[in-house]
C-alpha cells in the first residue's frame, strides 16, 4: 500500500464558514463537470453524501468507480481500502484521491500480508493447502487481494459473501476467509456449514493457535479480526430495544458478532440495511445495528418510520473526511491525497476484484 505523502491542509480552512465551503465544492463541482466524479459511503456525515455523485457501499461504490470512464479524477469520501480497490479498478489516465489518507480501517490492519502467507504456509506443512480457496473481504489492504488473485481466491463484500463463499465451494472444498471474523461466521451459519467444521485462525498464536487435526479438517477457516463499530452491538441491546418498543424489528450488519445476529430479525449488507427499511410499512419501528451517520440518515428519509440505532456507535475512520478537507483537496487536486498501488500489487489484486465482479453479476442473472 503506497500513496502519495500527504501535505497537511492548513489552518486557513478552519476558518470557512460552512456555506462558504459548501458553494467553493460545489463551484468546482460545476466547472470540472463529468471530469470529476464524488463517491460517498453510506456512512459519511450527511453534508459529504448531499454533495456525491454517487452513495454507496463499499461494493457498489467499487463498481460505480469502474464504470467513470468519462471521469479524470475520482474522489473518494470513504475509507483507504475502499480508495485503494476503486484505484485498482479506475482506467488509465484515472486518478484516485481521497480528502484524508489517515481514514483507514482498523479491521483491515489487523491481516497484514505476512501473516496471511504464513497461515498460507501452515496450511502447506500439514499438506492441507491444496482445495483451500482464499477469499478476502474488501475491507483489507490491496497486498490481500493480490493474494486472492495469484492464489485462485476472490474479494467478496457483505454484499455477496454468499455466493462468493458458494463460488468457493465450487472451485474447491474449503474457504479462508479473512479478515473479519464474524462476517465469516455469519456467512458459514447461513450456509448451514457445520460449526464444528468452522475454526478462528488467531494470527497472533503459532499455527493459529489451531492443532494440524482441527486446520486440517476445516472447511471454514476465519481470520481473527473485527469491527469494533459493529461489535459494539451487544444481545443486550436487542433484548432493551424489544422491551421498550414491542412490535420493533431490529435490523443488523453481518459485521456483528453471531450473538447479535441471531437475535435480530434480518441481517445483511449496508444495501440490504437501505432496501430493509425502504421496503417496510409506513408506521414501521425499526432498530439498526450498523454506522450511526447511516441510521440518522435514514431516519430523516424515512419520516412516515419510526428508526433509531440499536446502540450509538459510530466509526471515526468515515467521520474524519469533512467539507473541510474536501474543499482543500479539491483546491489541490492532482497535487494531494492521490491514492496509488504499485502495478505489480495491482495486477493481481484487479483480477480477484473482477472475479468478485463476476461472481455478482453471474448471481443476478440466475
Ligand atoms: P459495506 O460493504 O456494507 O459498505 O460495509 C463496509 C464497511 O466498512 C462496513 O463496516
Ligand atoms: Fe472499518 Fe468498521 Fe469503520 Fe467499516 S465501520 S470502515 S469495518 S472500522
Amino acid at each position: 500500500m503506497k500513496t502519495q505523502i500527504a501535505r497537511v491542509m492548513p489552518d486557513q480552512y478552519l476558518e470557512i464558514p460552512e456555506e462558504e465551503l459548501v458553494a467553493r465544492i460545489k463551484e468546482h463541482k460545476a466547472e470540472l463537470g463529468e471530469r470529476l466524479v464524488l463517491l460517498t459511503h453510506h456512512y459519511q456525515r450527511p453534508e459529504i453524501v448531499a454533495l456525491g455523485d454517487f452513495v454507496g457501499d463499499s461494493f457498489g461504490l467499487s463498481r460505480d468507480a469502474a464504470r467513470q470512464t468519462k471521469a479524470k479524477d475520482i474522489v473518494f469520501c470513504g475509507v483507504h481500502f475502499m480508495a485503494e480497490s476503486a484505484a485498482i479498478l479506475a482506467g488509465p489516465g484515472q486518478r484516485v484521491s481521497m480528502p484524508d489518507l489517515r481514514a483507514g480501517c482498523p479491521m483491515a490492519n489487523m491481516a497484514e500480508i505476512e501473516e496471511v502467507e504464513r497461515a498460507w504456509s501452515d496450511l502447506a506443512s500439514i499438506g492441507r493447502q491444496e482445495g483451500v480457496i482464499p477469499l478476502t473481504y474488501m475491507n483489507s489492504h490491496a497486498e490481500l487481494k493480490a493474494f486472492c488473485g495469484r492464489n485462485e481466491g476472490s474479494v467478496c463484500t457483505s454484499t455477496n459473501a454468499g455466493p462468493a463463499f458458494e463460488w468457493a465451494f465450487k472451485r474447491g472444498d474449503r474457504v479462508f476467509f479473512f479478515p473479519d471474523e464474524h462476517l465469516g461466521r455469519n456467512t458459514a451459519n447461513a450456509l448451514k456449514i457445520p460449526r464444528d467444521k468452522v475454526v478462528i485462525y488467531d494470527p497472533e498464536d503459532e499455527m493459529g493457535g489451531l492443532s494440524p487435526e482441527e486446520l486440517g479438517q476445516a472447511r471454514a477457516i476465519l481470520w481473527k479480526g473485527y469491527c469494533h463499530v459493529h461489535t459494539h452491538f451487544r444481545p443486550e441491546h436487542v433484548n432493551r430495544v424489544r422491551q421498550r418498543h414491542p412490535g420493533v424489528m431490529v435490523v443488523v450488519h453481518p459485521e456483528c458478532t453471531e450473538d447479535v445476529v441471531d437475535l435480530s430479525d434480518a441481517a445483511g449488507s449496508t444495501e440490504f440495511i437501505v432496501r430493509y427499511v425502504e421496503n417496510a410499512p409506513a408506521g414501521a419501528t425499526i432498530a439498526i445495528g450498523t454506522e450511526l451517520n447511516l441510521v440518522q440518515r435514514l431516519a430523516l428519509e424515512h419520516p412516515d418510520k419510526k428508526i433509531f440505532e440499536l446502540a450509538r456507535s459510530l466509526c471515526p475512520n468515515m467521520f474524519r473526511i469533512n467539507l473541510r478537507n474536501l474543499l482543500w483537496l479539491l483546491d489541490h487536486l492532482g497535487e494531494v491525497n492521490i491514492v496509488t498501488v504499485p502495478e505489480a500489487v495491482a495486477s493481481e489484486a484487479r483480477v480477484a476484484l473482477e472475479r468478485m465482479l463476476s461472481i455478482t453479476a453471474a448471481r443476478a442473472e440466475d
